[in-house]
């Protein structure tokens, strides 16, 4: 056995792809200690700084000290509490379902809503660049899955043809993972009504960013009733941990009744739902904070496409640095890390071999010198690692290069 595991590490190791965990220390915001060395991070999904937040802080402390620590069973059992209740009629307005339901993070939502919606017989149809959670739901659902080029509408419409008479669902992310762009869901929603399907959509990127009040990528466009299942997270922009499906009042109960990371996983500690419930009205209350994300956003994208790096339309707070190879990807890490950013690699199997990134993420928590720092770092260290040379007339050069 042993040999078996040192082969496929040591497979692992000669092709760049080898893991390790890394510790972080004294994390405050935005700034933290890791292996030793201060740094400024760049890298998480806590989009709003929300995690930070005294107030979302204070509501589990408060709720611990009410509700103890753990909630003790699954919800059908006893682990039930008021605040689950008070954070699910809070999703369900929040995002403008009749019902919502949680799970204990958003990859068993994903689990969880895809394997009671499917099962053999039917046809899952997903985009390419899903969520992993997404993709391991569907083969887990024992559905025949197919997958379109990531938003090829026309190659999703020829596979629901090709698919009629199965009962199909539909799946894609509203914003990608690790690309930052955005579904489109007006065409989405019109596919799934032409053949007749579901649509289950995951906003966990979405949720607190996108909308005209950050309820997601649905909001200005009003088709949240046009979806039959929204999937989302409290673990990224809302600061905390837990998944949620917000659908009609029948969807719910049929999750409640068949899906199983629901019915034999015990239920999120009630001191986390009152840290999100808080979360999410701070979201309401307070849209300047997701005002000054995307003014951060902004920023760092004007700045980065000052630096000489092309980039796709800011839709996101996921700004991916394409680099290709997995060995660069991880220099150029490192390089990062001596000038004290964390913006770890991301490789296979998270993205395509050969499609290696820095996946760099910008939070509202981020201040103006902390951007300046990042956009002047990636600038020095550019011309490592990208074969095109920077304009020597570029303007940026002269501001920001001494
Ligand atoms: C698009 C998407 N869906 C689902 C998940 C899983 O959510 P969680 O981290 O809350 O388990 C993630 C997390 O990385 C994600 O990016």
């Amino acid at each position: 056995m042993n040999t078996f595991l040192e082969k496929e590490i040591s497979e692992l190791k000669d092709t760049h792809l080898y893991r390790r965990l890394k510790t972080l220390k004294k994390i405050d915001g935005v700034r933290a200690v890791f292996e030793g060395r201060e740094v400024l991070l760049f890298c998480g999904n806590d989009y709003l700084g929300l995690s930070r937040d005294p107030r979302v802080i204070d509501a589990a402390v408060t709720t611990a000290q009410t509700h103890g620590v753990g909630s003790g069973a699954a919800r059908l059992i006893s682990g039930s509490t008021d605040w689950h209740a008070r954070l699910e009629e809070e999703i369900a307005r929040f995002k403008g379902t009749a019902a919502a339901l949680l799970y204990s993070s958003g990859y068993l939502a994903n689990l969880g809503i895809l394997t009671a919606l499917a099962g053999k017989g039917d046809v899952i149809v997903m985009d390419k660049l899903c969520h992993a959670s997404a993709i391991d739901a569907a083969r887990l659902s024992q559905a025949t899955v197919r997958v379109f080029p990531h938003k090829n509408y026309r190659r999703c419409d020829e596979i629901l043809q090709r698919n009629k008479g199965a009962r199909t669902i539909l799946v894609s992310d509203s914003v990608f993972s690790m690309d930052g762009d955005v579904a489109d869901l007006e065409e989405l929603v019109r596919l799934k009504g032409k053949h007749d399907g579901l649509l289950v959509i995951d906003d966990a990127h979405g949720i607190g960013v996108l909308g005209s009040r950050g309820r997601g990528a649905a909001e200005d466009s009003n088709l949240t009733s046009r979806i039959d299942v929204t999937m989302g997270t409290l673990s990224k922009s809302i600061g905390c941990l837990g998944g949620f499906a917000a659908g009609s009042a029948a969807m719910i109960d049929y999750l409640i009744n068949f899906s199983r990371p629901f019915i034999f996983d015990t239920s999120l500690p009630p001191l986390l739902c009152a840290a999100a419930s808080r979360a999410l009205e701070l979201v309401d209350q307070e849209p300047e904070i997701r005002m000054r994300l995307w003014k951060n956003i902004h920023k760092v994208h004007a700045g980065l496409k000052k630096a000489g790096y092309s980039l796709a339309p800011a839709s996101s707070p996921i700004i991916p640095i394409v680099v290709g190879g997995e060995e660069s990807a991880l220099a150029l890490a490192e390089a990062l890390l001596r000038e004290g950013i964390l913006v770890p690699a991301v490789r296979y199997p998270t993205v395509p071999k050969g499609k290696a990134r820095l996946r760099l993420t910008v939070s509202a928590a981020h201040q103006d010198r902390d951007i300046e720092y990042v956009i002047k770092a990636l600038f020095r260290v550019k011309k490592h690692f990208f074969s095109d040379k920077i304009d020597p007339l570029n303007p940026f050069v002269e501001e920001t290069v001494q």
